[in-house]
């Protein structure tokens, strides 16, 4: 079993007109119904960062440790690679 961290960046261009936060508390939800037991003991965690170096229109989500990164994803697919990433 792999630890991973997702970051989610609500800085000054992916929070333009409050999606980055939007989107952080769609990802909290999600994580807190699909994945309760890794982020209770620590394997997941949940941060946020004010930029990430890959500001697009939309706000942006980055999975470490692979480094791979999601414009405005979909949070079912988010799931799916954060699942990958647990493996
Ligand atoms: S403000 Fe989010 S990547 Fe730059």
């Amino acid at each position: 079993m792999s630890a991973a961290r997702l970051l989610v960046c609500v800085g000054p261009n992916c929070d333009a007109r409050g999606r980055g936060r939007a989107l952080l508390a769609e990802v909290q939800a999600a994580l807190a119904a699909t994945f309760p037991d890794e982020l209770a003991d620590g394997r997941l965690k949940l941060s946020t960062r004010d930029c990430l170096r890959l500001c697009t229109r939309d706000p942006v989500v980055r999975i470490e440790p692979s480094g791979d990164a999601f414009s405005d994803p979909e949070i079912d697919d988010l799931m799916s690679e954060i699942a990958v990433a647990l493996k």
